[in-house]
């Protein structure tokens, strides 16, 4: 066996420690059902004030049998990684706790997903720990993988903003959004960079994004048949699609009557012809080697474009894209589990991209179908 087979097999058959803060949340629940059949990992603490001492199956019932019992957050063990899905606001007023405890600290709250804590006084309400701004590293691995090995802190995405930017980032690398974006001096798809593109975004929710406290809004009675738009400007994940695209995006949200899922439509008017050739080769080159996103453009059937039943569950982002020339228009759908691929999902992939696994360890399941509403 050769030098890098041996350390393939190391890498498959270590095993680290893990944790998670705030284990009875929905986000928690995911990480909890992902890290409870990882080949890599051995669950040892999940954390809860409110149900401390109860089985996490008395909480997740789909993880009924498990021997694992909430502990208070406040008696933290020592482990390799530690995930901390709490609301916003208490990893950064935790931090040195939590790096104490863990060699990895993956938080899915927004934290630490803003570069300067400019930022946060402007979206948030200020940051209380903003010299760790520079250590954390973005979680989504088709962005920024490459930083990822190193990092002690790594900062889970937004549900929304992981849609959008899943559709938004090749044709921003590709030069259809202008040259204000990143990555827009790269001219592979054979044109000049455009001066500049309108970008709309519509994001459809489920009502999970909420998380398991939800509030009047969330109940049963509220929520059924909802179409409702709750963010219709300034939405906090604004600030994350404009950080990594590098132009800014005009974005809207609606909650609808899903559990699971955040559906983004993206209307681009580039400034410039765009053909469906050019659309191709740049989604293509972006995700080809992505093991998550998978392109759904056209074809037949009832499932020509992505939505989220169909990655209900899963850790995988479809991406599809239209073109309008009439209106000189590209439309670009994208659609994840707002659980997995937009929190607890994106959150192990990038644990394993940070430990050297196998990047897919623990995620390379599919959905189901047929299923009722995700
Ligand atoms: N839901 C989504 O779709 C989604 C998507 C992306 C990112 N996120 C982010 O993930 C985080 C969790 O979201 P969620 O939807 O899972 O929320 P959630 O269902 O309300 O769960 C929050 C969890 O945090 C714990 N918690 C609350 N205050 C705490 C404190 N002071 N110290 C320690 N634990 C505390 C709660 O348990 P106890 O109160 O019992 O301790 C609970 O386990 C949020 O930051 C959210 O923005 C959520």
């Amino acid at each position: 066996m050769g030098t890098t087979a041996a350390a393939d097999a190391d890498a498959e058959t270590e095993t680290v420690t893990a944790g998670v803060v705030g284990g009875s949340g929905f986000a928690g629940g995911e990480l909890l059902r992902l890290l409870d059949g990882h080949p890599n990992v051995e669950l040892v603490q999940a954390t809860s004030r409110e149900y401390a001492g109860k089985s996490i199956g008395g909480v997740h019932p789909n993880l009924r049998g498990r021997e694992l019992r909430f502990s208070e957050p406040s008696a933290l063990e020592s482990v390799d990684v530690l995930f901390t899905a709490t609301p916003h606001g208490i990893t950064m007023e935790h931090v040195e706790e939590y790096t104490d405890a863990a060699d990895l600290l993956v938080d899915l709250s927004a934290d630490f997903r803003l570069a300067t804590e400019g930022q946060y006084d402007e979206w948030y309400d200020g940051h209380t720990a903003p010299e760790y701004l520079e250590v954390a590293e973005y979680a989504l691995p088709e962005l920024n993988r490459e930083n990822l090995g190193d990092a002690d802190i790594i900062a889970s995405g937004g549900c929304n903003a992981t849609a959008t930017l899943l559709g938004l980032k090749p044709l921003a690398d590709a030069g259809v959004l202008g040259s204000e974006a990143q990555g827009a001096s790269d001219t592979s798809s054979g044109g000049e960079p455009r001066d500049g593109a309108d970008v709309v975004v519509d994001v459809k929710v489920g009502s999970s994004e909420g998380g398991a406290g939800g509030g009047a809004a969330s109940s049963h009675a509220e929520r059924s048949g909802v179409v409702r738009p709750y963010a219709p400007t300034g939405h906090r994940h604004e600030a994350e699609i404009e950080q990594w695209l590098g132009l800014s995006v005009s974005f809207t949200c609606h909650a609808v009557d899903m559990v699971r899922g955040a559906s983004a439509t993206c209307h681009v008017f580039p400034d410039g012809p765009v053909s469906k050739k050019e659309l191709w080769t740049a989604y293509r080159g972006a995700y080809e080697a992505e093991p998550f996103v998978r392109l759904v453009a056209g074809g037949s059937g009832s499932y020509r474009y992505p939505e989220p039943k169909a990655v209900a569950g899963t850790n995988y982002a479809d991406v599809g894209f239209e073109l309008d020339p009439g209106n000189e228009r590209v439309v670009v759908f994208s659609a994840i589990d707002n659980v997995m691929k937009g929190s607890a999902g994106q959150a192990v992939h990038a644990a394993n991209v940070a430990l050297g696994f196998e990047e897919t360890a623990g995620l390379e399941f599919a959905g189901l179908h047929p299923v009722g509403s995700p």
